[in-house]
């Protein structure tokens, strides 16, 4: 599976993304990740489909929204029409999760499932074989700049038994020491906030670091 970097802009001035984002698309960034939070579901608010929109205007790289709201049904619309390529939804949020996969299909776009550090793969084995990717989170959901929850990566060696060309992306307290763990796991796509965000020049942060995910 190839290795794909994910910036999580989360950690990253939210007010010069049009600069930002350019420099890590540059530096090799396959993907933009967005922590979409409600207030809700989880405690922060971060921000809407309208950033997505505005992301658009700047970037073709790939966008995934990783949705951590209340009924995230209701966003699939929106954020799949703002030019999201991806939408990640937690099983822990939905009633109806094969129904939610079928939405963002007629949607046509990519289709992710996410599990919390505290819920077993056995909770989403049904909808497997039906996604484009499994995002198992690495720390509990609301903030950047936390530690790993190491043993979530179990998950990630369970899974990618399970199914070999699954895109399995990992997300929370990625950085140089545990992007060697997380990829020996079996994970192949890796969401990386602050590490990232705590860096100057954001393009050789970029680069360095997809050079380090093909050494580790
Ligand atoms: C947390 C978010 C993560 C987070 C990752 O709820 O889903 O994407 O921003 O940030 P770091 O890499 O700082 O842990
Ligand atoms: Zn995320």
């Amino acid at each position: 599976m190839k290795l794909q970097l994910a910036p999580s802009v989360l950690s990253f001035d939210l007010t010069s993304l049009s600069i930002s984002v350019p420099q890590l698309v540059r530096g090799g960034a396959d993907i933009i990740h967005l922590d979409v939070m409600d207030g809700n579901w989880v405690p922060p608010i971060t921000f809407g489909d309208a950033l997505a929109r505005s992301m658009r205007r700047h970037t073709d790289c790939f966008l995934e929204a990783h949705l951590m709201v209340a009924n995230p049904e209701s966003q699939f619309e929106a954020f799949a029409k703002s030019g999201c390529n991806r939408i990640l939804f937690h099983i822990e949020g939905c009633n109806h999760p094969h129904r939610l996969v079928e939405g963002l299909r007629r949607l046509n776009v990519g289709a992710g499932i996410v599990i919390n550090p505290g819920t077993p793969v056995s909770a989403i084995s049904e909808l497997v074989p039906l996604v484009d990717m499994v995002l198992v989170m690495t720390v509990d959901p609301g903030w950047g700049g936390q530690p790993m929850v190491r043993s979530a990566l179990n998950k990630v060696t369970e899974l990618r038994a399970l199914r070999p060309d699954l895109e399995i992306e990992v997300d929370g307290g990625v950085d140089r020491e545990t992007i060697v763990d997380a990829k020996r796991a079996g994970a192949n796509v890796f969401v990386v906030g602050s590490y990232l965000a705590n860096q100057t020049d954001y393009e050789a942060a970029a680069r360095n670091f997809k050079a380090r995910m093909e050494e580790a």
